[in-house]
């Protein structure tokens, strides 16, 4: 059993008795529950959203909603629900919820309830199915992340499009279980030139003689936090780059950080049983994390 992972937190016994929203209604744990025919429990047929609350409001809440609304319209889903709409519902449930800050949801959308339990999209004829999960959630300070590159690739945009925030996450699933057997917490997954893309659930960013560098962005989640770190350092004038790099100047960088929603930066201390640096927390990055802290508040 994996003793860390990317997504800990500290467990809340509120998480014992919570809400959730499902296709229009707030209801508990025991109605919470999508049909064997749903396009998104059958296929991974869906979309979804990770969000996260900051002192009673979502921390870019319209980052989010463009990627969704983009991200529904290239799989030629229709949401059936206004931007506003899933706003309100968002505060609707963050309400019966009591949650006022550290909270994370998951905003899901499938192409819903299929007649027969085969592939094409035009059996889905229910209307899609909309489910919120948001759980009390502070994730838990742990020990650097190890990582380890696996075999899967990001793919080519013409395949799965690795930006989108798809239900089906098999590839990325796959890497990391072969991270997991290799005794890491999460994958650090290669582009198909070779060069060092991302995590499988996060985005990946190293330092080397106080430059940030993160992957070109051409293959991997276009992840709000990453977008934001880049803003960041670039209004600090940490110098960033978006660049093509290998595992050579992973292993040899001063320091390594994923990030995301859900744990904004988190630092890596080793990296195919190479230490990073001194294997902790370094400057940069906890230079970084002060100043998104500083972001969410504004
Ligand atoms: C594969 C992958 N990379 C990165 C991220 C991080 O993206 P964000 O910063 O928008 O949470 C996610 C989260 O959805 C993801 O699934």
């Amino acid at each position: 059993m994996q003793d860390q992972t990317t997504h800990d937190a500290e467990d809340d016994p509120r998480n014992a008795d919570l809400r959730y929203y499902l296709n229009g209604r707030i209801v508990g744990p025991d109605e919470a529950v999508v049909s064997i025919y749903d396009s998104g429990f059958m296929l991974g047929d869906g979309i979804w959203e990770g969000l996260r609350l900051y002192d009673g409001r979502w921390a870019f809440l319209d980052d989010h909603l463009d990627r969704l609304f983009e991200a529904a319209k290239a799989i030629d889903l229709d949401i059936g629900m206004t931007r506003a709409e899933i706003v309100s519902v968002l505060e609707e449930l963050r309400l019966a919820n009591g949650m006022e800050t550290d909270a994370h949801a998951r905003l899901m959308v499938t192409r819903g309830r299929k007649i027969r339990p085969f592939q094409h999209p035009s059996l889905s004829r229910s209307g899609p199915t909309v489910a919120i999960i948001m759980e009390h959630s502070v994730p838990r300070v742990g020990r650097p992340l190890r990582l380890a590159t696996v075999p899967h690739l990001r793919g080519l945009p013409m395949t799965q499009d690795p930006k989108l925030n798809s239900h089906s996450k098999l590839n990325c699933i796959l890497a990391c279980i072969a991270a997991e057997k290799a005794g890491a917490d999460e994958a650090l997954m290669l582009d198909v030139h070779g060069f060092v893309n991302t995590t499988n659930a996060c985005n990946f960013f190293i330092v080397r003689k106080g430059e940030v560098w993160t992957s070109t962005g051409d293959y991997c989640m276009n992840g709000i936090t990453r977008q934001k770190v880049i803003d960041l350092c670039r209004e600090a004038g940490i110098p960033v780059f978006e660049k093509n790099f290998s595992l050579v100047e992973c292993y040899s960088a001063e320091e390594a950080f994923v990030t995301g929603t859900f744990g904004a930066q988190s630092p890596v201390g080793k990296i195919d049983g190479r230490v990073i640096g001194d294997g902790q927390l370094g400057p940069t990055t906890a230079r970084i994390r002060g100043l998104y802290k500083a972001l969410v508040a504004r």
